[in-house]
Parts: structure tokens; sequence; C-alpha cells
């Protein structure tokens, strides 16, 4: 007799339903809480840099508007001052750095390849609960790391985020430099970007231009230098009217798009923030830009050179003590450089 097969009835089940994750701490909108800054004690005038660069101060306003610029001393380090630049934001904000989920610190000076600055900022602040990592975006660093800010509020990985941009700039100038030496200066900002109620940082206006690379960078990369340290170590070095030409011109249709973006006109604007690179870029942007006259525009450089990644932070410290600009108000945010990157955002001002 034929074996007979069994006869197996196959359950007609549903497909298992894949696990739900859960989406939690979630913010409708972000706003940025709190601002603080940190200027290094000491100042170098513009004839104190005569004094061992072949230049003039004629010639340094005339070009950049800078009268003076800020660098740190050697117990001003990059960690030391963007803490206080960070201790004075959470103090704004009313928070306390164990309420930070995140450090983000925007700069091109922490000069070890690894571990990140953020990470020892975040130990002396006492911020337990805080992922830290820094990222590099030039001058444009901060402005990239508002963006991450907002977004890591809205998306829930983080309650409070601090954004930091600070820079030890003349530790990675070659002082004798005419080409650079004048232009740069020290200093730390911050701020604490939180939940919100309504809007308060608008889509960010991001990119970058990696054909231009060289523009501004290093005069030799810290591998060359190891492999043959007979010549002089790594310095910034930078095409000065190739950034300049930029700058002026390719920032204003970024400016633009990030108005467009928040939905804001440019007479609804309270204040102006570019980064601070030379005067005259911020110039010829306000005219391209077509802003009304009344607009208070940020000229920190005057005082500070260009600060890098710190400098729109600290522009709008002087601002809030200014007392320029109405309490809450709309400011344009534009940051650019090395890369060439470039980053826009409009937000509402943190003080009330
Ligand atoms: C750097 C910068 C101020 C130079 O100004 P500039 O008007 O482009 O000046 P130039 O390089 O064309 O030089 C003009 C003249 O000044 C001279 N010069 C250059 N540096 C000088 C200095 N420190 N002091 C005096 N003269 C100087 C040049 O030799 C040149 O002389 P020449 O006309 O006899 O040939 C300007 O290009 C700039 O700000 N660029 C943006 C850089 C920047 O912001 N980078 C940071 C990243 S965002």
């Amino acid at each position: 007799m034929p074996s007979q097969t069994p006869t197996e009835t196959i359950p007609n089940e549903p497909a298992p339903t894949p696990a739900a994750i859960a989406v939690a701490g979630r913010s409708p909108y972000a706003q940025i809480l709190g601002l603080g800054a940190y200027r290094p004690r000491r100042v170098v005038t513009n004839d104190e840099l005569c004094t061992w660069v072949d230049t003039s101060d004629e010639w340094i306003r005339a070009r950049t508007g800078i009268t003076q610029r800020r660098w740190a001393e050697p117990d001003e380090t990059l960690a030391a001052m963007s803490v206080q630049a960070a201790t004075a934001a959470l103090a704004d904000a009313g928070i306390t750095a164990a309420d930070i989920g995140c450090v983000v610190m925007a700069t091109v000076t922490h000069l070890e390849q690894t571990p990140s600055i953020a990470a020892l900022i975040a130990h002396q602040l006492g911020a337990v609960n805080a992922a830290a990592f820094d990222i590099s975006a030039g001058c444009a660093g901060f402005c990239h790391a508002v963006a991450l800010g907002r977004d890591m509020v809205q998306g829930g990985s983080a309650g409070h985020v601090l954004v930091i941009g600070a820079e030890k700039i003349s530790d990675f100038i070659d002082r004798q430099d005419r080409t650079t030496a004048f232009i740069f200066g020290d200093g730390a900002g911050a701020v604490v970007i939180g939940p919100a109620s309504r809007p308060g940082i608008g889509p960010v206006v991001w990119g970058a231009d990696g054909s231009q690379y060289t523009v501004i960078g290093q005069t030799r990369d810290w591998k060359t230098f190891m492999d043959d340290p007979t010549g002089p170590r790594p310095f910034i070095q930078m095409s000065g009217q190739q950034v300049f030409r930029w700058a002026s011109y390719e920032m204003v249709p970024v400016a633009n798009k990030a108005l467009q973006a928040a939905g804001i006109t440019v007479d609804q604007l309270d204040a102006f923030i570019p980064h601070q690179a030379n005067m005259r870029i911020i110039d010829a942007m306000v005219k391209a830009l077509k802003l009304p006259d009344s607009l208070p525009v940020a000229r920190d450089i005057a005082e500070m050179g260009n600060t890098s990644a710190a400098s729109v932070p600290l522009a709008m410290e002087r601002m809030r003590r200014d007392g320029a600009v109405p309490a809450g108000g709309t400011a344009l945010l534009v940051g650019f450089g090395a890369g060439l990157s470039y980053a826009a955002q409009v937000v509402r001002l943190p003080w009330s």
C-alpha cells in the first residue's frame, strides 16, 4: 500500500505586525532660549599689530573696518572660553547643564584630531545627560549648528541643545603674514535651543561649494608637516579677493532664500546678523538685499575682527547689549566660510 503523505493545513495567519517604535519628546517648534558670550581679555589694536606686520592702521580700517581684535591668552583656552560662554547661555535660558541633551561645538581651532572638544566642554559644564560632538564648517559652523539644534529639538533627539561657536584662531595664524594676521580674532558665543510654542528658528538654507576647497584652508596639511617638519607648521591661508567676491555676491541669493523659506520680508526684520568677515562684505550684502536704512546691522567686526564660528553669536550678544534690537525681534543670520560652506536662517532673538 502506497504510503500516504500526511496532509497539513497551513493556518492562514496574518503577517506579524512590526513592533511600534516610540517617538517621544518631539516639540513642534524650536527657539533660541538663551545667549552667552566670552571675549578674551587681551585687545590687540591695529597699531600694535603694525609693530610686527608690514601693514598700517589706515589700510586695515579702509579694507576691513577692523580697528582691533582680541587674542586669547594661554589660560583662555578654546574649552575655557566655550565653558564661559555656555555657562552664561544656560543661565540666560534658565536651565542647568543637566537639562542639555546635546552639545554641538562649531570650531576650526580644536587642535586635536580626536576626541571632540565638545565632550570635554560637556564634562566641564556638568552636562551629564548630553551627547557631544564637534562640527567643521568654517565660519559658517555656528549657523550649521543652529540648524542641527532646531532639528534635534523638533525631531525629539534632544530636549535642549547647547550650540557653541568658538575659536582660538590666534593659535592658527602666522602672526607675520600680512594676508591673514590682521583679520582674525578669538572668542566664544553660545546659545541654548529648546522647545517653543511657535516657530522660533526658520528653515536653514545651506550648502557647500567644494570646487573652492582650497580658497580658505591651511598652508599645508598635518601629515605633510609630520613627514617633513623642517618648514613652518600649518597655518591658515586664504585667497582674500576670491572669498570677498564669493561672499559679497553669492550670499545674497542664499539670504533671500532663507527669508523666503521663513515667510519673512526684509521690512519684517528687526536685525541683520551676518558672519563678521569684512565690513565691506557686510555693506555689500546690506545694499544688495535692499535692507531698510533703519534696520540694525551687526558690526561687531570693528572691535573683534573675524572670529570665524564665534562671530554670529558674539555679534548677537553685542546687539542685545547695545539695546538696538527689540525684545524677541526677528533676525536674519548668514554664515559663510571655508568649504566654501554657507548656512542662513531667520531666528527670533532670545531676549525679552
Ligand atoms: C583680505 C582682504 C581684507 C584683502 O583686501 P583686498 O581689498 O582684497 O586687498 P588685496 O589683496 O587686493 O590687496 C590690495 C593691495 O594691498 C596690499 N596689501 C595686502 N595686504 C596688506 C596689508 N595687510 N597691509 C597693507 N597692504 C596690504 C596688497 O599687496 C595690494 O597692493 P598692490 O595694489 O600694490 O598690489 C579682503 O580680500 C577680504 O576681507 N577678503 C575676505 C576674507 C575673509 O573674510 N576670509 C575669512 C573667511 S570668511
